[in-house]
């Protein structure tokens, strides 16, 4: 292999044409370090003091949090509070300032970003592809980090899956561009989920999606959580992320204002304030988890 290609190699880890172009020189591919499964409890990754700043702005001012397995965590909070910064400084797309991320007790930076697919799969929170991609293509894109690997023979029933999880397999066929908000959110999550990873990395996953579909993808989350998997997911309705999270970190200004099980954190006076809107949180008629909804007094609803 020449001196160039080696050089190319260490700074495309993981990339696809770079792997290929290597088997294809080499005959061999580089053995990844393959996950070991979760036990619950177990810290999947976490951010330490992260500390960041954008264009001279600051975004996440010593941040701290923990992802275990078998737990949904609910990242809350107003816009602009840090909660998509938060997910890319766990996933590495952004490089912090101060502090460290670490993934399954290892520093982000000593694995490979094949590595890091083969542990966590990412939603971000906008979806560009314009290329005529069909459903059925994007999900299987979800399989990349599996190829020479063993798990790559489940590959067919592990899309099958996945588009049936979110409720897309009538779908498959149709050119992605051409779906719905929702329904490509639904088809970007199944992709995610093909991906099959201990970890899953939702941004506002339920953004677009219709009641029962936001319900579903909350359920999906929790049934990753009870199979021994983690999630961490940013959503804007507290009513969702009170009735389906574990534990939820509600972030104000870069900040992590409070951190700890739904019913301690979001209480009507600090959500009020965090939000800057009277907030209410009401008992469930049926015995479900709190109503938590802003408070519409008759005057602040402008007449009709
Ligand atoms: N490239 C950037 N340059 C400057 N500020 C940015 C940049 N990207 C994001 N921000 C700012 O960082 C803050 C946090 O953004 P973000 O993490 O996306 O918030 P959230 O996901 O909680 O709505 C916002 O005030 C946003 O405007
Ligand atoms: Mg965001």
């Amino acid at each position: 292999m020449s001196r160039t290609l080696v050089e190319l190699d260490s700074r495309h880890e993981g990339s696809s044409f770079w792997s290929s172009l290597r088997t294809a020189v080499t005959g061999r591919r580089r053995s990844s370090r393959l996950p070991s499964a979760a036990a619950a409890g177990d810290v999947v990754t976490e951010a330490r003091g992260a500390t960041l700043s954008l264009d001279g702005t600051p975004v996440l001012r010593d941040v701290s949090v923990t992802v275990r397995a078998g737990e949904v965590r609910a990242l809350l909070g107003p816009n602009g509070a840090g909660k998509s910064s938060l997910l890319g400084a766990l996933t590495g797309d952004l490089p912090l300032d101060g502090g460290s991320v670490l993934v399954d007790g290892s520093p982000l930076r000593s694995w490979t970003a094949t590595e890091l697919a083969m542990r966590r799969a990412v939603l971000m929170q906008q979806i560009h592809l314009s290329f005529p991609f069909t459903s059925l293509d994007v999900v299987q894109m979800g399989r990349a980090p599996w190829r020479g690997t063993p798990l790559e023979e489940t590959n067919e029933e592990v899309v099958a899956a996945s588009l049936a999880a979110t409720d897309v397999s009538h779908l498959a066929d149709r050119h992605f561009p051409s779906l719905s908000g929702g329904e490509k959110a639904r088809v970007a999550l199944a992709r995610v989920l093909a991906q099959r990873t201990g970890l899953l990395m939702l941004d506002e996953p339920t953004a677009a999606l219709d009641l029962k579909h936001q319900e579903l993808v909350l359920q999906i989350a929790r049934r990753h959580a009870a199979s021994g998997g983690a999630v961490v997911v940013v959503v804007h309705d507290l009513g969702l992320a009170s009735a389906y999270a574990d534990q939820v970190t509600l972030m104000a200004r870069g900040r992590v204002v409070a951190d700890g099980a739904p019913a301690e954190v979001l209480t009507a006076e600090r959500l009020s304030e965090v939000y800057d809107y009277p907030v209410e949180v009401v008992e469930h008629p049926g015995g479900g988890a709190p109503i938590i909804l802003p408070a519409r007094s008759a005057a602040a609803v402008p007449p009709r």
